[in-house]
């Protein structure tokens, strides 16, 4: 079944619509310590019998642990498989609460209600679920989809402008590898002005589409991942000291060295390299790193989803608009870029 994925700008009406147009036996809200308290009031009232499951915020705690608690708070309520689990949160909750309910006496429903731009435009769409597994990000885990995913942009007034900010990084990633268009639009507007209820879903049309193609990442799915193999193995590195990096920032940092990669490839013009540095700088300050730091961050690539053996391979940009995949890269590629961002 394919999921039905709303943009709107009234999310207590069309939950409440979703919610009746359901039969389910009990619901699980899914909540963070700041979800409960800046989102929950929006449609904890319609949402009929349900319970609340709190779990504590950030990467660190998505972790099987959390899970048992999550199972725990289901399993002491009796849920039948044909409850429902609401994950109402950022890409965390979304992965995790997903995960949760897929394993739960082998699968029970689950409907997304994001409320960070990170997870409205990337993790709510297309089925990924997991946890993570040490310092590996989404190390454990499955495709499946939502029932429904609801976004609306309402939840912007409860993000820190940092956070909001990160979540941008996904919606220039998707301009970046798929439409030059957008890119141009983008870079023309100023931040403040952008209009959430246009940028949102031209966003995740763009993913959906490549979802569509290529459900379970088997090929072209990878572009989705430009920006990534060295912005996630730079956000493991930082994720248990204290200059954690939001995953947009890390994300940022990774689209520089993978753009520069693109252009020593021969692929991005100097030019288009220049734009994209540009750009990113004019969001998300440079992250430093200490010379020392880089054989670390490589080891974490070669943990890289996209691998075969023990080669890191990587989504890079052909230009401005489209991207490739299954891009082999060395060890001196990713050091060498990682050392022309730090420059
Ligand atoms: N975040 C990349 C993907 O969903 O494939």
């Amino acid at each position: 079944m394919s999921t039905v994925i709303q943009v709107t700008a009234d999310v207590r009406g069309t939950l409440a619509s979703f919610l009746e147009s359901q039969s389910y036996t009990q619901l699980a809200v899914i909540v963070d310590e700041n979800t409960k308290a800046f989102c929950y009031p929006l449609i904890k009232d319609v949402c009929p019998n349900h319970i609340l499951v709190e779990i504590k915020s950030g990467e660190e705690n998505k972790t099987l642990s959390t899970c048992e608690k999550i199972w725990q708070a289901m399993t002491d309520a009796a849920f039948d498989r044909k409850s429902m689990v609401l994950n109402l949160g950022g890409g965390v909750i979304g992965d995790m609460g997903g995960f949760c309910a897929a394993a739960y006496k082998r699968g029970i429903r689950f409907v997304n209600v994001p409320t960070t731009l990170l997870s409205q435009v990337d993790a709510s769409v297309g089925g990924k679920l997991g946890i993570d597994f040490g310092a590996f990000k989404n190390h454990i885990g499955f495709f499946k989809t939502p029932e429904a995913v609801i976004i609306s942009p309402e939840f912007f007034r409860t993000l820190p402008g940092r956070e909001l900010r990160s979540g941008f990084a996904e919606v220039v990633k998707h301009a970046l590898i798929a439409d030059r268009k957008q890119w141009s639009e983008l870079r023309s507007s100023s931040f403040e002005s952008l209009d959430w209820l246009e940028v949102v879903p031209y966003s995740v049309k763009i993913k959906e589409g490549v979802v569509a193609e290529d459900p379970t990442e088997q090929g072209l799915r990878k572009i989705l991942n430009f920006g990534h193999t060295i912005g996630h193995a730079v956000e493991s590195h930082l994720l248990h000291t204290d200059r954690k990096v939001l995953h947009g920032e890390a994300v940022a940092l990774g689209m520089i060295c993978e753009s520069y990669l693109s252009f020593k490839l021969g692929y991005l013009t100097a030019e288009e390299l220049k734009e994209i540095e540009q750009h990113l700088d004019s969001f998300y300050p440079r992250i430093a790193l200490e010379e020392g730091e880089l054989e670390p961050v490589y080891s974490n690539c070669l943990q890289d989803k996209k691998n075969e053996g023990q080669i890191v391979y990587a989504s890079l940009l052909e230009k401005i608009g489209q991207a490739n995949y299954h891009q082999p890269l060395n060890k001196e590629m990713i050091l060498d870029s990682l050392r022309y961002y730090l420059k």
